[in-house]
């Protein structure tokens, strides 16, 4: 009786450690953020004379990147920033520069 109890409590931790992983995935993956970011961004945006001005993790505050990407507007607002990249693959770019932002505890630029 005792063991089973044991057993269940394994199972039970497992799939909360599961869960968590996965709405961690749902939220976006920083290493694909970076990935895409690099891709997409960066080419317009890697320095201060780039078509689009220097855009890194860095030039935001964490609440700066959460507004902007929950506002989804690009250039001056002329565009919608899904437009540029899909919605699936912007959280990830949101999570890379949430997480790098110049007030986190990473800051970090889009290397390269
Ligand atoms: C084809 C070129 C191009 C690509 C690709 C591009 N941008 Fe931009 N971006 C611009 C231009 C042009 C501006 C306006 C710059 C200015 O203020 O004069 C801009 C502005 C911005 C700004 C400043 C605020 C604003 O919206 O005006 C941010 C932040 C930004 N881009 C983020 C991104 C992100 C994130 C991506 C990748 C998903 C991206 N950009 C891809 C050209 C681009």
């Amino acid at each position: 009786m005792k063991k089973h109890h044991w057993i269940q409590t394994v199972i039970i931790s497992a799939g909360v450690a599961g869960m968590m992983t996965a709405s961690a995935l749902a939220a976006g993956s920083v290493t694909k953020g970076k990935y895409y970011m690099k891709k997409t961004c960066r080419p317009c945006h890697a320095t201060k004379d780039a078509k689009g001005g220097l855009v890194t993790p860095l030039t935001k505050t964490q609440a700066q990147w959460k507004e902007y990407f929950k506002e989804n507007k690009h250039n001056k607002g002329t565009q919608k920033l899904s437009d540029v990249l899909p919605a699936n693959k912007l959280v990830h770019i949101e999570a890379f520069c949430v997480a790098h932002a110049s007030d986190s505890p990473q800051p970090e630029t889009c290397g390269g």
